[in-house]
């Protein structure tokens, strides 16, 4: 399974992928990293590894529609399977969606619906909620609102910041995208646009609460 990712910084999701294609684990190919940010450290680390990157910058004032035109022009250029969104900080137009339907996938620091949007584990802290996690769901016209296909939880501890406990939630992010890709893959997870309400998830991918 050809897949294209889509990246805004870090990338240690990327490399969780790269990780998990290495050691035989996730049986996909990255055909292309797209980055909405020039000086994103998962284009270095891409080309680093030989994969094709693109950049498809937006700017304020740039015009959106263009853009998105831009950025789906890109990633279909790469006839990727599946587009998996790593830590792209973009909500993604129409265009990508209608060229992809059903077919991109995104990996969320909280335990969805709670706490969607850009600030997932400081919204957990503020909400004072003991459990958190990760979410990778399908993507689709809202704001992390598509059908979830798997999550992992971690505790809150009293002690957290938003830094201790987005690390934590990524260390499950970094086991639970890649087993995703994997299952999807294999055809273990079903995307179907027509069934996008109901997706057939593997109910063994949602991890429980680990010991730390
Ligand atoms: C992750 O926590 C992901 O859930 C969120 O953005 C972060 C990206 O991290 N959407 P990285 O760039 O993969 O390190």
């Amino acid at each position: 399974m050809d897949v294209v990712v889509l990246v805004s910084g870090r990338g240690s999701n990327l490399r969780a992928i790269c990780s998990a294609i290495d050691a035989g684990t996730c049986h996909a190919n990255i055909v292309g990293v797209v980055s909405d940010r020039k000086k994103a450290a998962a284009l270095e680390f891409a080309e680093g590894r030989g994969i094709p990157t693109r950049v498809v910058s937006l700017r304020k004032g740039d015009d959106r529609n263009a853009w998105n035109d831009s950025l789906t022009a890109e990633v279909a250029s790469l006839e990727p399977d599946l587009v998996v969104l790593a830590g792209f900080m973009r909500v993604l137009g129409a265009p990508l969606l209608e060229r992809f339907p059903g077919r991109i996938i995104n990996v969320h620091p909280a335990l969805l619906p709670s706490f969607p949007g850009h600030s997932g584990p400081q919204d957990a802290l503020d909400g004072g909620v003991r459990v958190s996690g990760c979410t990778v769901h399908i993507v689709d016209t809202g704001v992390d609102t598509g059908p979830i296909l798997a999550q992992a939880a971690v505790p809150v501890l009293a002690d957290d910041t938003v830094d201790t406990l987005h690390s934590r939630i990524q260390v499950q992010e970094h086991r639970l995208l890649p087993r995703v890709i994997h299952q999807i893959a294999i055809g273990a997870i079903t995307l179907d646009p027509l069934t996008m309400s109901t997706p057939v998830a593997d109910p063994t991918l949602s991890l429980s609460v680990p010991d730390i």
